[in-house]
């Protein structure tokens, strides 16, 4: 009679945008370990980065088994708000109903984690990104007026994307767990792609004209969006690897 070993889909939680997925391993037999690593073993790094493509594959579905978990690709955003400006971009948006694609083709390119400092950073990279959205906006880009409400589309061609997860130990009837206390994105895009529907109440030739406006000046603009999208990216993984990690115990997660 053949015995039956438990398969548990493994699962663990970083990469870019950063989810605890769900890894379907056969030759995870052995184990019931989420991540399928030694937290001892000083080539963590490498064996972490090993898993990344299967965590990232599993990008477009949801978990079961990590009820907080979202689907990344898409995944949807909240709203992104800027009412701030410099002198040359006094600009003030609300993205809404922000949808972002492509993560399913991230690439791992560096994954550095720190058991005793407690540190994770993560380098990915992603051939293009694309934002789908509701948008308004007003004020001056590069000096020249602006106005609109409309579909916008911000797509981003060869992005870096580091991602830095510092985290806690925190311990609950007993039981240690890890609980992420800072976790920030640097977003660099080699190249951007910006379209606003419907600017300037619809006047097509004045839409057309900043929309070419915004596309020739792409760099000018990434202090204005990126930090804006940087910032509810990283509080909404937060939140999503709190929730998940909230119940995975630590002496769990790892293989020992
Ligand atoms: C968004 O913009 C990109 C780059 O211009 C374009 O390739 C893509 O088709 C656009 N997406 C939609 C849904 O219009
Ligand atoms: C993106 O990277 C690819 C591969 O390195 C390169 O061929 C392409 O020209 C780059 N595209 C842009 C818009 O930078």
């Amino acid at each position: 009679m053949k015995s039956l070993f438990p398969t548990k889909a493994a699962g663990l939680c970083l990469a870019a945008a950063l989810v605890c997925l769900s890894v379907k391993s056969s030759e995870g037999v052995k184990s019931e370990a989420i991540v399928p690593c030694s937290r001892s073993d000083p080539k963590l790094s490498d064996c972490l980065l090993k898993l990344s493509p299967r965590i990232i594959a599993g990008f477009t579905e949801l978990h079961p088994e990590f009820p907080a978990a979202r689907i990344r690709d898409p995944q949807k955003i909240g709203t992104i708000l800027s009412k701030t400006g410099d002198s040359s971009i006094g600009l003030s948006f609300k993205l809404t109903d922000n949808v972002l694609y492509g993560q399913k083709t991230d690439v791992v390119k560096d994954l550095k984690i720190d058991m005793k400092r407690r540190d994770l950073k993560v380098i990915i990279f992603c051939p293009r990104y694309e934002i789908l959205c509701k948008y308004e906006m007003s004020g001056k880009v590069l000096f020249l007026p602006i106005t609109g409400k409309g579909n916008g589309n911000i797509t981003a061609v060869n992005t870096t994307f580091d991602l830095n997860i510092k985290w806690d130990i925190v311990k609950r009837d007993g039981v240690k767990y890890l609980k992420p206390r800072t976790y920030s994105y640097k977003i660099r895009p080699e190249r951007t792609y910006l379209h606003f529907d419907n600017l300037f109440n619809g006047d097509k030739y004045l839409g057309e004209q900043m929309n070419q406006f915004m596309n020739d000046n792409h760099k000018e603009l990434y202090s204005v969006f990126i930090p804006a999208f940087e910032k509810v990216l990283a509080e909404e993984d937060k939140q999503e690897l709190t929730e998940i990690l909230s119940v995975l115990p630590y002496d769990e997660l790892f293989l020992d």
